[in-house]
């Protein structure tokens, strides 16, 4: 029988189906040569479609990756009377928000569950209806993952937030004011959510240290071309004039940079040449150089990068993930499965999450040699690693499975599929299209 959330996700996303197998198998040891198209940006797409929320014209958005999360959060939109229309398909699939006739809505804990960036609509929601009710979201089990920056920003632009009974009630009944906000940490989400709500807010609002990941400049971008001022885009002071109705408006999602870093290991690893369509190098940030230092060549090519192994094979490093400019912690578990069997060690130290290394007892299982000591994994790389039965835990970790799996001798059984589904535009498949033996098992 369907689980009831899949016959709303269907209902909302039709180019979704749930998977119809339980696990992945991935045959090792084949080159990946070929060309693989990197999708728009998962963390990109989330906040970009809430800021349909905004105003009661279209917003369309193009180039929209056909992930778990995107579906989750069409339905959960859907529930506030937000009208979709998709179209395309494959890799050019487009999506037009109409949120005319939206309303506070009861946002289901059945959705909320499945994904943690639903507290996105908080923002939106409470500045465009002056209320907003959500359960706790769920999400990733990587760390404790709180919302106190989201709510302490909320509160100072005049909201009043009640977290009991595993709910967030916020009204605002008189609307919101613009105001000034430190933020303890660059949070991505916080800065996110106070953004799209300070544009509905009057007056001005100023965030401090806010994230500068390129997935916030990409919804600025986007809310600039409704009409929003915002100065400061791509530094760690936003200055948001507030209060001005809102147009439609066109974006095309920016493309998904962990997506491409994951595939350039990938291709490091198996010692092929991949053609990473899409692909920009200019928003990798500090992973950019730290990959080149471990071997991993990035080639400017046409529309995307050509991405091989270094002639001298791939040797270890040491890094600390770190909030954008930094290494991106969503890399953090795939480059580690790639230096599993690099020459020499490496010293991973993790700094966003606190538990961030669910991957690590699955590398082991596959013959990798880490230890970890409080947030550091220290990975000593070995020949070769072996495949094995693995289970992912979140969306990355399942990403460097995949790929630990791609450079492993024999046959490597992933559980865990909605993770790698949550995050990924059809990765085992395009995959696939570059040469890779993958297989969807329902055993
Ligand atoms: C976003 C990304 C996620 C990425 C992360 C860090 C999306 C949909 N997800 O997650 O892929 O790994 O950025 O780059 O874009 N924190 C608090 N209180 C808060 C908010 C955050 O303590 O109110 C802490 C978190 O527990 C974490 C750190 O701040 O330790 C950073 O989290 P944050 O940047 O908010 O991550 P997300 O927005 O959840």
């Amino acid at each position: 029988m369907s689980d009831p959330s899949d016959v709303a996700l269907r209902a909302a996303s039709p180019w979704w189906r749930p998977d119809p197998g339980t696990s992945l198998v991935i045959r090792g040891g084949s080159r990946l040569v070929g060309a693989y198209p990197i999708s728009g940006a998962k963390n990109a797409v989330l906040p970009l479609m809430v800021s349909a929320l905004l105003t009661p014209h279209l917003v369309t958005l193009h180039n929209v990756p056909a992930s778990l999360d995107v579906a989750v959060l069409s339905a959960l939109l859907q529930r506030l009377g937000v009208r979709l229309n998709w179209s395309g398909g494959g890799t050019t699939l487009s999506l037009t928000l109409c949120a005319d006739h939206m309303h506070p809505g009861r946002i289901e804990r059945d959705l909320v569950g499945r994904m943690r960036a639903s507290v996105l609509l908080l923002g939106a929601v409470l500045a465009r209806c002056g209320e907003a009710s959500l359960p706790m979201p769920g999400g990733d089990a990587i760390g404790l993952r709180g919302i106190d920056f989201h709510v302490a920003g909320l509160r100072a632009m005049g909201a009043e937030v009640d977290l009991s009974g595993g709910m967030i009630q916020a009204t605002a009944r008189r609307g919101l004011h613009g105001a000034e906000i430190d933020l303890p940490q660059p949070s991505v989400g916080a800065t996110e959510n106070l953004l799209l709500a300070a544009v509905l807010a009057t007056g001005q609002s100023v965030i401090r240290n806010a994230a500068r990941e390129p997935e916030i400049a990409d919804l600025a971008r986007c809310l600039t071309a409704m009409g929003a001022r915002i100065a400061g885009v791509d530094t760690d002071v936003l200055t948001v004039q507030g209060g001005r109705p809102l147009t439609g408006a066109v974006h095309t999602v920016m493309p998904d940079r962990i997506e491409l870093g994951t595939i350039a290991c990938a291709a490091a690893v198996t010692d092929g040449e991949v053609f990473l369509d899409h692909a920009r190098a200019d928003v990798l940030g500090a992973a950019g150089p730290l990959l080149a230092s471990a071997g991993v060549v990035l080639e400017e090519a046409g529309t995307g990068l050509i991405a091989r192994r270094a002639t001298a094979g791939l040797v270890g490093i040491d890094l600390q993930t770190r909030p954008y400019p930094g290494f991106a912690t969503d890399l953090q578990s795939p480059v580690m499965a790639m230096l599993a069997t690099a020459k020499g060690a490496s010293a991973i130290t993790e700094t966003i999450f606190e538990q961030r290394f669910g991957h690590v007892d699955e590398l082991r299982k596959m013959g990798a040699n880490i230890a970890v000591h409080g947030r550091t994994a220290w990975v000593r790389g070995v020949e070769c690693l072996t495949g094995a039965r693995v289970t992912a835990t979140d969306v990355r970790a399942a990403a460097a499975l995949v790929l630990a799996g791609l450079g492993a001798k024999g046959d490597t059984v992933l559980d865990g599929l909605e993770h790698l589904d949550r995050g990924y535009d059809r990765m085992a498949e395009k995959l696939v299209g570059c040469g890779a033996v993958i297989t969807r098992s329902t055993v």
